[in-house]
């Protein structure tokens, strides 16, 4: 039972969709909308509410769509206009939202507004970019660097001026100073809201502003030789400038122009920071400031717990909505990053949480990071950066779906290699075999979102986290449950037990994030009804490790 109070977007969960590896129907080795559309039994199967495709856009694919050459229309290799309308029909037949990615700070060097903007110094499209002049000393402007390696300024001959580009040189920034494309980006919301789509994904969305004086950024002293040069910086001059929060509202505005639309915002912030960006009441921002901070937190249940305590009760100061995220195309799976054992636990984690989680293709069940040959990497973070390919680089989660044995997993007919190859664990980790299974990683998501969305203590309830003791990792007995007495010893060997509750719905969640069995004592555990364990059966008196429990509380 979930809450009638709830907007979708607050009880559901998010799906993210890779496009160019989630399904081909053309034979290219490319992934496409059709492709989607003919997976979307597969999708309503999970049990999630939305899917966000990552770009879809026309593009040049110099950042894999992420660089935007027309942001009204779909490019070839996904399919038309048409392909999208029958995409979003047939997802909303089937009760899905669909949501976007919307791609505001930069766009393509091949965009006609750039085209136009780089012919002249008069023309009217100039200053819809961002140019300077050479610095005194004749090199770049200032030392802002590029996420991708190298300096942030690339040289235009013809009209002798340096643009700015955060990422690659074919991603000249917009000038969102320049009301004529604040403008033209909220009509571009419009236009596929128009076209039925639910919600969008913004990227970079701290990003925006930049420093009107264009200041060199002070060196981070915590940068080490080793780590990206993107970090050598301490970026106050170009990211979360006070002037962002009004360019998201006027997109907010936009928004609002239409019944329950939503957008979650790229933002990689301290929580404090980050939660700024939902707005107040009053002026309302982004719906979903995306929470990375469980990618970002060491793994064990004192770190993770500290987190979620401190981001829940940040939240609820704030009066916003929680989110949640485990992985993404631009970090590295989940599955490989806490490794095999703890997946489970993780995933529990993700899904029982208070507030809406995203869920990246493919970790429902449990793809790990794809090997990449050095003549296959393709990746522009990885390509301008060879020092730090190996972490900094996204191909490894970006390889295709895994849907069965045939060759290529079924991601694709083509005779050709893939664009990028196939994990070689497919013919282990797949979803045709995974649905065999009843205790396959694929049936536990399953049950795992059919609990959540039966429960109106998991989608809605209160968060309340179990005290932390050292010694052995037992529930103390004679403690209570309920008005905040709830008392837990556990520690040592890392368990992080929480209650998720509303009115008299009580559900427990007890994650091991050890390999050690940690013994239970809790009377109320006596007639409690267990919901659902990693490991199949289990009982009250112990949580084996690597194990996650929940358990109904009478
Ligand atoms: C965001 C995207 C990333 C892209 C970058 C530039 O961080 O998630 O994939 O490369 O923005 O658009």
């Amino acid at each position: 039972m979930t809450l009638p109070s709830l907007k979708w977007w607050q009880s559901g969960i998010i799906y993210q969709i890779y496009p160019r590896s989630f399904q081909d129907s053309g034979g290219d080795g490319v992934g496409d909308l059709k492709g989607v559309t003919g997976r979307l039994d597969y999708l309503a199967s999970l049990g999630i509410t939305a899917i966000w495709f990552s770009p879809v856009f026309t593009s040049p694919m110099k950042d894999f769509g992420y660089d935007v050459a027309d942001y009204k229309n779909i490019d070839p290799l996904f399919g038309t206009l048409e392909d999208f309308g029958e995409l979003v029909e047939q997802a909303h037949a089937r009760g899905l939202k669909v949501m976007l990615d919307f791609v505001p700070n930069h766009s393509s060097d091949e965009h006609p507004w750039f085209v136009e903007a780089r012919s002249s110094r008069d023309n009217p499209k100039r200053d819809w970019y961002m140019w300077r002049d050479p610095s005194t000393t004749g090199g770049v402007p200032n030392n802002w660097k590029s996420f991708f390696g190298g300096d942030a300024w690339t040289f235009d001959q013809q009209t002798g001026q340096y643009y700015l580009h955060q990422f690659v040189s074919g991603q000249p920034e917009l000038n969102w100073a320049n009301p004529e494309v604040r403008h033209e980006m909220a009509d571009t919301l419009r236009f596929w809201m128009q076209r039925g789509v639910d919600g969008f994904r913004v990227d970079v969305f701290w990003l925006l502003a930049k420093d009107p004086e264009f200041r060199d950024e002070p060196r981070n002293p915590d940068w080490r030789p080793g780590q990206p040069e993107h970090n050598s910086l301490t970026h106050i001059y170009t990211q979360d400038l006070p002037v962002t929060h009004d360019y998201i509202r006027e997109m907010r505005a936009a928004l609002d122009e239409f019944d329950d639309r939503m957008m979650v915002g790229e933002i990689y912030l301290p929580i404090d920071k980050l939660l700024t960006y939902a707005g107040t009441p009053e002026a309302p921002e982004c719906h979903l400031p995306f929470n990375f901070h469980l990618i970002l937190t060491p793994w064990n249940a004192a770190d993770v717990r500290r987190l979620v305590d401190e981001y829940d009760a940040a939240v609820t100061k704030s009066g916003s909505w929680p989110n949640w995220v485990l992985g993404n195309h631009d970090q590295h799976r989940f599955a490989t990053r806490v490794g095999r054992a703890q997946y489970r636990v993780a995933q529990t984690l993700l899904l029982t949480l208070r507030g809406t989680p995203t869920v990246y293709y493919g970790d429902e069940i449990g793809m790990e990071d794809g090997h990449i040959p050095e003549n296959r990497v393709v990746d522009p973070a990885a390509l301008g950066q060879p020092e730090v390919a190996a972490s900094a680089g996204r191909d490894p989660e970006r390889t295709p779906m895994q849907w069965d044995t045939s060759p290529h997993a079924g991601f694709t007919s083509a005779r050709a290699e893939p664009w990028l190859p196939v994990a070689e664990n497919f013919t282990a980790v797949n979803v045709a075999a995974q649905e065999q299974d009843p205790r396959s990683d694929l049936n536990y998501f399953r049950a795992l979102t059919r609990l959540r969305g039966g429960s109106a203590a998991l989608t809605g309830g209160s968060y309340r986290s179990l005290e932390t003791a050292t010694g052995t990792p037992t529930l103390q007995e004679g403690t209570s449950l309920t008005g905040g007495g709830y008392q837990n010893v556990q520690a040592g060997s890392g368990v992080f037990g929480y209650v998720r509750e509303h009115d008299a719905e009580k559900v427990l969640v007890l994650l091991n994030f050890g390999t050690e069995d940690a013994p239970l004592s809790l009377p109320e555990l006596e007639g409690a009804t267990l919901l659902l364990s990693s490991h199949g059966e289990a009982d009250s008196s112990v949580l084996r490790g690597n194990e996650a429990q929940l358990w109904q509380l009478s």
